[in-house]
């Protein structure tokens, strides 16, 4: 498990994570297999998604029970693929800010543990 509300604040708190969701988001928003899945949100939605979804996982104010994420996600049709490319570009981010790598690694095994409650068909169990 994380040590979250340390990792938020160590790096700042909420002005790390804008910095870091502008970031994010443009790199979700230049990916072909990404992109679409934002084509109904409105940007403001998206950066908000962004930063609850970055919030969330560094143990930051907005935290969401797997259920809550089961919920918004399920009719998206997420795919393996996609939940890999989201996984692949946070961690690219994540390097550029400096993140140590066992906080880096932290964050990511946090990510994946969340897979099946994204991914569309693995989501039967809580
Ligand atoms: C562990 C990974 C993820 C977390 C923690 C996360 C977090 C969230 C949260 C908290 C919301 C609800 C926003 C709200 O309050 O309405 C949301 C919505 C959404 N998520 Fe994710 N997400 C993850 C992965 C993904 C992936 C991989 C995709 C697409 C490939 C995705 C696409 C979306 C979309 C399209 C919405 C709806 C946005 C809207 O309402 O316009 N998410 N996500």
């Amino acid at each position: 498990m994380l040590t979250p509300d340390t990792m938020f604040e160590r790096y700042g708190g909420l002005a790390f994570v804008t910095r870091f969701v502008l970031s994010f988001y443009d790199r979700v928003l230049a990916s072909v297999r990404l992109a679409p899945f934002f084509a109904n949100s409105d940007m403001q939605r998206l950066v908000e998604h962004q930063a609850k979804f970055i919030s969330s996982v560094m143990g930051g104010p907005t935290s969401y029970s797997n259920a809550v994420l089961r919920e918004v996600h399920e009719h998206l049709g997420i795919d393996d693929q996609a939940f890999d490319e989201m996984i692949f570009l946070f961690e690219a981010a994540l390097k550029d800010f400096k993140i140590t790598d066992t906080d880096a690694e932290a964050i990511i095994a946090d990510l994946n543990a969340r897979r099946m409650y994204i991914v569309n068909g693995r989501s039967t169990k809580m």
